[in-house]
């Protein structure tokens, strides 16, 4: 069964074809908008199905973008937000059960949830396709691939790249799974910039350096932006800290500035997966690089493409 749990599970060829496929959605949607809503074949492909979106994290994009692109598709959607205090989780239900009981409500189950290996679990005991919205600080690959999907539109391509990820990268799950899917090309390099609490784990670096990937880490931004193609800023994730003042240290340490533009590449592109707090400057939308609300419409075409993946059409 197709479940959607981490970039890692893709081969290159799985990638290449959801690549295609969310290029062939935002295309049929935008033909579809300028006939002015006209029914077209794409709204066949789900009828008849239903989707169950459960998020036990907050979440704008991805969950309001799963739903549209359910009911762009011709699904039904059933859905959970809050589903730690509004779901029988709150009763202390397991996720195991909580899983077995969407499964023979709907079709597809798309989840979020604070804790690490949690859609991993809920596959275990599945009998429907699960699909990861986000688990703790470990996968976002819905995420990962819209990001990659955005880096292909402006670049054309998807080696030979530096990329510059800034922020709190100890715990980017938009990261983790970035990384591995963009580590499928040649050539393609990183810079990590972070404080020094939020430097990416051993584990990940080491893993990057048994693969000979080629990439820095610093606390020093400016020297980096001539260099970097895609920079994406991530946010400080307030709610990974155990201690408010622990955050308040690292809250601001990077924050992208319009003084900083001058520095980068013409054809560089910004990123961010959202919501933005205090990462990057008000000012920066205004340049054509910006490029992060793009990025986040792009999340409804590569998500229309998962539900066809995860439904087998
Ligand atoms: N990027 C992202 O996951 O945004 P939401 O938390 O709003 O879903």
């Amino acid at each position: 069964m197709p479940n959607i749990i981490s970039t890692k599970q893709f081969k290159k060829s799985e990638v290449e074809k959801l690549l295609a496929l969310s290029a062939l959605m935002e295309k049929a949607c935008l033909l579809e908008s300028k006939k002015g809503g006209k029914k077209n074949k794409i709204k066949a492909c789900l009828e008849d199905k239903i989707i169950a979106c459960i998020f036990f994290e907050p979440s704008t994009r991805t969950r309001l973008s799963f739903e549209t692109a359910a009911l762009k598709l011709g699904a039904k959607v059933i859905s959970a937000e809050n589903a730690g205090i509004s779901s029988s989780a709150y009763k202390g239900e397991t996720i195991e059960d909580t899983t077995r009981m969407l499964c023979s409500y709907a079709d597809a189950v798309v989840m979020r949830h604070p804790r690490a290996g949690t859609a991993e679990a809920a596959a275990k005991v599945a009998t429907k396709p699960i699909i990861n919205a986000g688990d703790g600080a470990n996968q976002h690959p819905s995420q990962g691939l819209l990001d990659l999907y955005t880096i292909k539109k402006k670049h054309k391509r998807l080696d030979n790249l530096t990329i510059t990820f800034v922020g709190d990268l100890l715990n980017s799950r938009t990261l983790h799974s970035l990384v591995p899917l963009l580590n499928m090309y040649k050539n393609n390099k990183f810079n990590f910039i972070s404080p020094k609490e939020l430097k990416l784990d051993s584990a990940f670096t080491n893993d990057l350096k048994n693969k000979k990937i080629k990439f820095v880490e610093s606390e020093n931004l400016d020297e980096v932006l001539g260099s970097t193609d895609a920079l994406y800023m991530t946010r400080v994730q307030k709610e990974r800290f155990a201690r408010a003042k622990d955050y308040e240290k690292v809250k601001d340490s990077f924050i992208l500035k319009v003084q900083h533009l001058k520095k980068m590449k013409k054809d560089a592109i910004i990123m961010h997966p959202l919501p933005r707090v205090n990462e990057i400057e008000i000012g920066v939308d205004a340049d054509p690089r910006a490029a992060y609300f793009r990025q986040a419409e792009n999340g409804l075409w590569v998500r229309m493409a998962l539900l066809c993946y995860a439904l087998g059409i």
